[in-house]
């Protein structure tokens, strides 16, 4: 059977530690959409790694990756990848499958992300500029490469074919740019994937379950970011929900058992778009700081807020989620108070539902405000050591979004996590 692990806010939730922790019940671990624009930080044995297509099982010896069809796939950022988990001992050649029919971004689509951001100005969605949403334009338009082109004799041809399209495109948007510095190190890095394992994975991964095994598929990004339910316009371009897993894999939908959706006690939002509960003022700056909320991938400031109960119930309706998981609880020790958005107000009327725009017309976020907590939260390892005040806040969000916390974060490191 497979199990989903996702995100249940706007990324950056946590996933990859969290992914890490559970590996060790699962066989294999198979990432279903997104790509590079994704950060997954683990540690573990005082080290830190970022990953950002490799799937988060990779630590652990006896586990199956899998780079699923979902997925979009920069070969330079890979062969990067790979030779950095590769310098820490892990044999990547073993345990790192790659789906055939995951699309390739191309040096193109970079420069395409980064002349159409330029081009929207300050309508920008702050896109990470990994060449996400070019790559998915062209998978969606019939005219993307897939990493098995990568192997075909007409390989050479398509690529000229798609450039010189790109090309158009970043001459009409007056993109000034020498294609010929990066091109030189994706040729390098197409070369260098060519001795991985890259398969047809929806047979690989069916033939897995079929003999028992058990699959985690690990979500990018997170709901609110979800191309179909995020704040749209300001969102990624895959499906970051469940539903995500199926097609971004190839497995049929009953085959899915638990759903665990990942939760910070506070939210954060890295780029544009709207954030009802967010703190642009001290309580924000402090929240920041003791969360360490810059950008895995990109460095940027990640803008932070309250948790926003709303977005929370939305997420786990769409996402089916059976098993909470609260990551950076120890970040909010300290604070006087801690507020929760229960609901808003929109144009006078109360709501605790998701409206078609979130950033038409007044949303006023309703807070409810617990005492805070002291401590150390990060030595802690039982639930009944944790504050009586941070328990307080842990039973009112369960009791309103009606599905169990079992797993509580209390810090970075693997061991730093409670399991109820
Ligand atoms: P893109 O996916 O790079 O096109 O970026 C679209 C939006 O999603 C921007 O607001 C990014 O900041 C945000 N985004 C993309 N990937 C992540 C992530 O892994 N964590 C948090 N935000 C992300």
């Amino acid at each position: 059977m497979v199990d989903v692990v996702l995100g249940l806010q706007w990324g950056d939730e946590g996933k990859g530690k969290i992914v890490d922790v559970l590996t060790p019940k699962y066989d294999v671990v198979a990432r279903f959409q997104g790509g590079p624009n994704a950060g997954h930080s683990l540690e573990f044995g005082g080290n830190k790694y970022v990953l950002n297509t490799i799937p988060s099982g990779i630590f652990h010896e006896h586990c199956i990756n899998i780079i699923g069809n979902g997925v979009v796939v920069d070969p330079v950022q890979l062969k990067k990848e790979i030779e950095k988990a590769s310098a820490t001992g892990v044999n990547i050649k073993k345990s790192l499958y790659i789906s055939e029919k995951a699309h390739v971004i191309l040096p193109t689509h970079r420069l395409v992300d980064a002349a159409s951001e330029a081009h929207k100005g300050e309508h920008k969605v702050g896109s990470t500029l990994r060449g996400i949403s070019p790559a998915y334009q062209d998978k969606i338009g019939r005219s993307g490469m897939r990493i098995g082109d990568l192997l075909s004799a007409g390989f050479m041809q398509k690529y000229q074919g798609t450039v010189a399209i790109h090309r158009k495109l970043l001459d009409s948007l007056n993109y000034e740019y020498n294609l010929a510095d990066h091109e030189a190190a994706f040729f390098e890095a197409v070369e260098f994937l060519k001795q991985f394992k890259i398969i047809n994975s929806e047979y690989f991964i069916n033939d897995l379950i079929s003999k028992g095994k058990k699959v985690l598929a690990e979500g990018a990004q997170g709901t609110l970011l979800d191309i179909d339910f995020g704040s749209y316009p300001f969102v990624t371009s895959s499906n970051t929900i469940t539903g995500g897993a199926c097609s971004g894999l190839g497995i049929a939908p009953q085959k899915i058992e638990k759903v665990f959706g990942i939760f910070k006690a506070y939210a954060t939002r890295v780029g544009n778009g709207p954030f009802p509960s967010e703190q642009d003022n001290a309580t924000g700056e402090k929240i920041r700081t003791l969360g360490h909320e810059f950008g895995a991938t990109t460095g940027r400031p990640r803008r932070t807020g309250w948790l926003d109960l709303p977005t929370l119930r939305y997420a786990i309706m769409l996402n089916g989620v059976s098993d909470l998981i609260c990551t950076k609880s120890d970040v909010l020790s300290g604070f006087e108070e801690v507020l929760v958005c229960d609901a808003y107000k929109i144009n006078g009327q109360l709501s605790k539902e998701i409206p078609f725009n979130m950033q038409d017309g007044i949303l006023e976020p309703q807070y409810k405000t617990f005492k805070g907590w002291d401590g150390n939260l990060s030595v802690m390892r039982q639930y009944s050591e944790l504050p009586e005040t941070f328990r307080n806040y842990m039973d009112f969000v369960q009791g309103e979004i009606g599905v169990p916390i079992n797993v509580i974060s209390v810090g970075p490191d693997r061991e730093e996590t409670i399991i109820r």
